[in-house]
Order: structure tokens, then sequence, then C-alpha cells
């Protein structure tokens, strides 16, 4: 028969704060918790080629494709690239939207051949 050595810790409790501590030290923690959240969701994981049919017919003869650069994460969607593209790249760029919840339609376009939401 072999023997495991076992050690229990106690953990430590944490320190109550009341009033003025407490507000703080809860103001601190949501802060600290919205930055972590805001940090994930703007750290781009990695760079996505975005190709946009583009068309102008005062200028142009036929229509052509333009290629992007966006950093794009999962929490992305096809219209949040398009925004980064008209905000950061191409301010020339337009398309429509409206709702940006699926309800309204205005976002429907094609991607990657198929009809669908750029929501
Ligand atoms: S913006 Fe309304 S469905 Fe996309």
């Amino acid at each position: 028969m072999t023997t495991v050595p076992v050690t229990i810790t106690k953990s430590q409790p944490k320190a109550r704060l009341y009033g003025d501590a407490a507000e703080k030290a809860a103001a601190e923690e949501a802060a600290a918790a919205k930055s972590a959240e805001e940090k994930a969701i703007m750290t781009p994981q990695r760079m996505q080629k975005v190709d946009i049919l583009r068309y102008d017919p005062e200028k142009d003869a036929e229509p052509y494709l333009q290629s992007y650069e966006v950093p794009f994460n999962e929490t992305m969607s096809v219209l949040d690239a398009l925004m980064y593209i008209k905000d950061n790249l191409d301010k020339h760029l337009s398309f429509r939207w409206s709702c940006r919840m699926a309800i309204c339609g205005s976002c429907g376009m094609m991607i990657g051949g198929v009809p669908k939401l750029a929501w």
C-alpha cells in the first residue's frame, strides 16, 4: 500500500469592504472586466483579405474586384469588415445597412457567391 502525501491549504477569505472602499473596489473590478472584454473584441486575431466588387458607372467601364486587408477576429461580421474598410482604408466605399439585427434585410449582399445578410 502506498500513501500519497496530501497538503490541505486553507484559502484566505477576502477582506470585506464597506462604504466608499466597497464602491471603489466594485468600480475598479467592473472597469477591469470591461477593459478585458473590449481588448478581446478589438484585438485582431488575424488579417482577412476582403475582395469587394466595385463599380461606378460614371467612371468605370465595367465592375472590378478591389482587395483590402482587414484585421479580423471571430466576433466580427462582414458588415464590421466593411465599416472598418470605410472608416480606415477607403472612405468612398458605400453599402447599405440599417438595423444590424437581421430584421430589415438592408445589408443583404452576395458573400462568397451566396446571397446573405452582412450583419
Ligand atoms: S442591417 Fe438590417 S438585416 Fe442587416
